[in-house]
């Protein structure tokens, strides 16, 4: 939909009632994930007959919408997910932010929502950034500065329709560890009764419907002790897809990788993507192909499939222990986290945080 010529400018309103230093200090020293917000966030608006404008920076706080707005009816809303990182020379870095603009774009263009330019979407988190820049954890640890870009239907319709008025925003949390406890391995439920997406649907893109179906599963996985659920393809509920927001790879005995093929289904994560440079780098025979529960059942049991992991923005690397379903279990590489899993994982945070050279031109400057 609407290009703007210019890029947007977003003009910044410093809040007066910043939080105490020693109260932001306290987050940072153990950030958790997505609880606290910093001081500020950024907004735009878009309409027919102006496209992107009103492009601002205010203080972090409610919105006002009216109870008819489009999104809270018919779910026209989308998002990303990236994260900033400090560098031990005090500079903050966003990774491929332009992947994620991208995938932004494409998510847009499947909700009939406005494509925000690649250009606004990183002017945005860069504007953010640079104004909140000291809700960025220290450089030395894991934490970073998570960034929420989203985009939905603010218009006062009921009519179901594509929005003439749509709201964009950039919110950001410090971020720990996604899961409790830190870096431990977790547990997967194999959702048999729900799917998470089916072809034609939105599984490809990043919108809130597709989390709010993941939730009954996720409920069921928590029921069952699980830490998180598997969703199977819709058409032969045999097919690995992904977890309830993160990407699965599986390392092989002999040295094969496998994540499961992008199917119109499943989420392009850009660290996904980048998982499957590295570990091309790293010699090991990558593929892009189906993987069937079955499959994993028994190469666990059998040890052909030596270590599971899950990944994402939010979950970095995360290693997969057990996979539980109706009527049996599996541990999964010893319950341990795996040589190639942990290897993978620090390439990529040395990469993000900056203690390894980035020599694939991943990294962004914001401040
Ligand atoms: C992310 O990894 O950024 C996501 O959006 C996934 C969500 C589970 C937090």
């Amino acid at each position: 939909m609407s290009q703007n010529a210019a890029p947007l400018t977003f003009e910044v309103t410093r809040r007066q009632d910043l939080r105490p230093d020693a109260e932001r200090e306290a987050v940072l020293a153990s950030p958790g994930f997505g609880t606290t917000f910093t001081d500020h966030m950024a907004l735009a608006t878009w309409t027919p007959g102006e496209g992107w404008h009103d492009a601002r920076i205010r203080a972090y706080g409610p919105l006002s919408l009216m109870p008819s707005a489009a999104v809270l009816h018919y779910a026209q809303e989308i998002f990303e997910g990236l994260k900033a990182y400090r560098h031990e020379d005090g500079s903050v870095w966003s990774f491929r932010p332009e992947v994620n603009a991208a995938r932004f774009a494409r998510s847009a263009c499947r909700l009939a929502l406005p494509e925000l330019p690649e250009g606004d979407f990183t002017g945005s988190i860069k504007a953010l950034v640079e104004v909140d820049r000291d809700w960025v954890p220290a450089a030395g640890g894991e934490a970073s500065l998570y960034l929420r870009p989203f985009m939905f239907a603010s218009e006062s319709f009921l009519g179901v329709r594509p929005a003439a008025e749509v709201t964009y925003g950039v919110i950001a949390s410090p971020a720990g560890a996604y899961f409790k406890g830190g870096l431990r391995p977790v547990s997967i439920w194999v959702s048999e009764e729900y799917v998470r997406a089916a072809p034609g649907g939105t599984g490809a893109a990043k919108c809130g419907g597709n989390y709010a179906a993941s939730l009954a599963a996720q409920e069921e996985a928590s029921a069952h002790g699980c830490d998180q659920v598997v969703f199977l393809d819709g058409l032969e509920r045999r097919w690995v897809e992904e977890l309830g927001g993160m990407n699965l790879f599986f390392v092989f005995r002999d040295g094969r990788v496998l994540t499961p093929e992008l199917n119109g289904s499943i989420l392009e994560g850009v660290t996904r993507l980048s998982i499957i440079e590295l570990a091309k780098e790293f010699g090991y025979d990558v593929a892009e192909a189906r993987v069937s529960i079955e499959q994993w059942r028994e190469g666990a049991a059998s040890g052909e499939i030596a270590e599971v992991f899950a990944c994402g923005t939010a979950a970095v690397v995360t290693p997969v222990g057990r996979l539980v379903w109706d009527g049996g279990e599996v541990t999964v590489g010893g319950g341990e986290v795996g040589e190639a899993t942990a290897r993978i994982r620090q390439a990529l945070l040395d990469i993000q945080h900056g203690r390894t050279p980035d020599t694939h031109g991943w990294m962004t400057r914001l401040v």
